[in-house]
């Protein structure tokens, strides 16, 4: 962490709660009522910062671990309680597996992961003190309500600390770049004349990046709000509120460790998978299978240049299978796709596509698409007319074929040509909310709107780069 002077200076650290109160319906109302929503024994709170919010969750009833790396303000949060709550000097890494059922991290503590790396490292951190199903929240400004804008010279406000004095404070913004505000925050003191500054950066990542990035760590977004009233996300909505689930974190560890390669279909896995495939296709439909009825794919077929075939491993045993037949001048064949029973669900058909996908076009094959599906041509730019004129399962839908009843005996028995679906090839994305709006978007008409903050009148704004203005820090 870079060392920021609000939370290390103690001549700062001594006056933090006075300069960044919380408004009880913002920050604290809104996380402990998440706390009981969800139904959390024990709460991670990350950046912990002096415990305003840690504190006030344990004096609820629930179990605490405080961490923050900053010392001076750990020490305060130590004094303010000590029931029920684990404090820890450190950051994210040194929270280990306490099996959680909520990590929260509030006052903006998210912006302050300036980088893509330190951010993952805490989100994956954060992701293994959960118990599977437990809930990530966290708050971080929105970049489409471009806050900064309210951050000046001008903007001061000021509070009276009861040891010392009144302090005038106002940030002012030096450089604004790919999501980045560099900012210094100043504190003149009356009683002293001293003025202190905290230069800081600050992170707004767009709601398209934290959801991709929690993606990343193995978490699900389950709900977002544009403020703590709940009101939804809009695109200049003042904060991103998101709170996501580690339902699959468990299933993403795993998916991780598959491996997919090509392999000979002489192999032993690869044998191993063609029998389960033949297997279940008998097990699935009521007539069964005979695999003397389908297309051919015999092991010559599948062996480079005449065709190829990947199998999927998890800890070496073999778990999904899938092989291309080349054709001159005729669409390549994507054959015996199969995925464990144990292994479905780990997105796994979607990997062995991708693979398929990836060798086809190295040994020669070009993507065909038309309106409704994308072909495989060697080449070739025609679309196979068996494909149209027989029954187009998708290759996707190949795995869940096995489970189709209702096909007819034909269609059963077809392996045309399928055509790749589209989880094969990345789709162009649609834009997000905050995408759209992100700082060339729309703009509030006035930096007036600086005049939200909650604390007293129009004179107490006080706009900062650890600041609990509008509601927290
Ligand atoms: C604005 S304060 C918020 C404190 C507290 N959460 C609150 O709501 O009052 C930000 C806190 O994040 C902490 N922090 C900064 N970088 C951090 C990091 N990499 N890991 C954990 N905490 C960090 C700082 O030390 C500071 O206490």
């Amino acid at each position: 962490m870079a060392t920021i002077a609000e939370f290390t200076d103690p001549r700062l650290v001594a006056i933090y709660d006075t300069m960044n109160p919380y408004s009880a319906d913002a920050q604290p109302g809104f996380y402990s009522q998440l706390a009981a929503e969800v139904g959390a024994a024990s709460i991670v709170d990350l950046g912990c910062g002096t415990g305003l919010i840690t504190c006030e969750l344990a004096r609820q009833g629930y179990q605490l671990i405080g961490v923050d790396p900053a010392p001076a303000m750990l020490d305060i949060a130590r004094r303010r309680c000590s029931d029920r709550v684990r404090w820890i000097d450190g950051d994210a890494s040194r929270l280990g597996t306490p099996n959680a059922g909520l990590a929260i991290m509030t006052g903006h503590v998210a912006q302050f992961f300036i980088t893509d790396a330190s951010w993952h490292a805490a989100l994956t951190s954060l992701a293994a003190a959960l118990r599977p199903g437990g809930r990530l929240a966290f708050e971080s400004r929105n970049p489409g309500a471009r806050e900064w804008e309210d951050w000046s010279r001008d903007a001061r406000w000021s509070a009276d600390d009861p040891n010392a004095g009144r302090v005038e404070t106002w940030t002012e913004v030096h450089d604004v770049r790919d999501g980045i505000i560099t900012c210094t925050g100043h504190y003149a003191f009356a009683a002293t004349g001293a003025e202190l500054v905290s230069p800081t950066k600050l992170r707004f990542r767009t709601e398209r990046e934290l959801t991709q990035s929690l993606a990343d760590a193995g978490f699900a977004v389950e709900r977002e709000y544009g403020d703590w009233d709940r009101r939804p996300v809009g695109p200049t909505t003042r904060e991103l509120i998101v709170v996501a689930a580690t339902a699959d974190v468990e299933r993403r560890r795993t998916a991780a460790m598959v491996e997919v390669a090509p392999i000979d279909p002489a192999h032993p896995h690869a044998r191993y998978c063609i029998s389960e495939y033949f297997s279940e296709l008998d097990r699935r439909f009521d007539t069964g299978f005979d695999p003397a009825r389908s297309i051919p794919a015999n092991e010559e077929e599948l062996r480079l240049p005449a065709g190829l075939l990947v199998v999927a491993t998890l800890r070496g045993e073999p778990i999904g299978s899938g092989a291309l037949k080349f054709h001159d001048n005729e669409p390549a064949e994507i054959k015996r796709m199969w995925v464990a029973e144990s292994a479905r669900g780990l997105g796994l058909g979607r990997r062995i596509l991708r693979e398929l996908e990836e060798h086809a076009a190295k040994h020669g094959a070009r993507p065909f698409d038309s309106k409704r599906t994308r072909l495989w041509s060697k080449r070739s730019a025609s679309i196979d007319p068996r494909a149209t004129a027989r029954s187009p399962l998708s290759t996707m839908s190949l795995t869940r074929t096995t489970g189709s009843k209702s096909r007819s005996a034909t269609e059963r028995q077809s392996e045309v040509m399928r055509p790749l679906s589209g989880p094969a090839r990345p789709a162009v994305a649609a834009p997000t909310r905050a995408a759209a709006s992100s700082p060339s978007g729309p703009r509030r008409p006035s930096a007036r709107r600086s005049c939200r903050f909650r604390f007293g009148p129009r004179r107490t704004h006080r706009p900062a780069c650890a600041f609990r203005l509008a509601g927290g820090p």
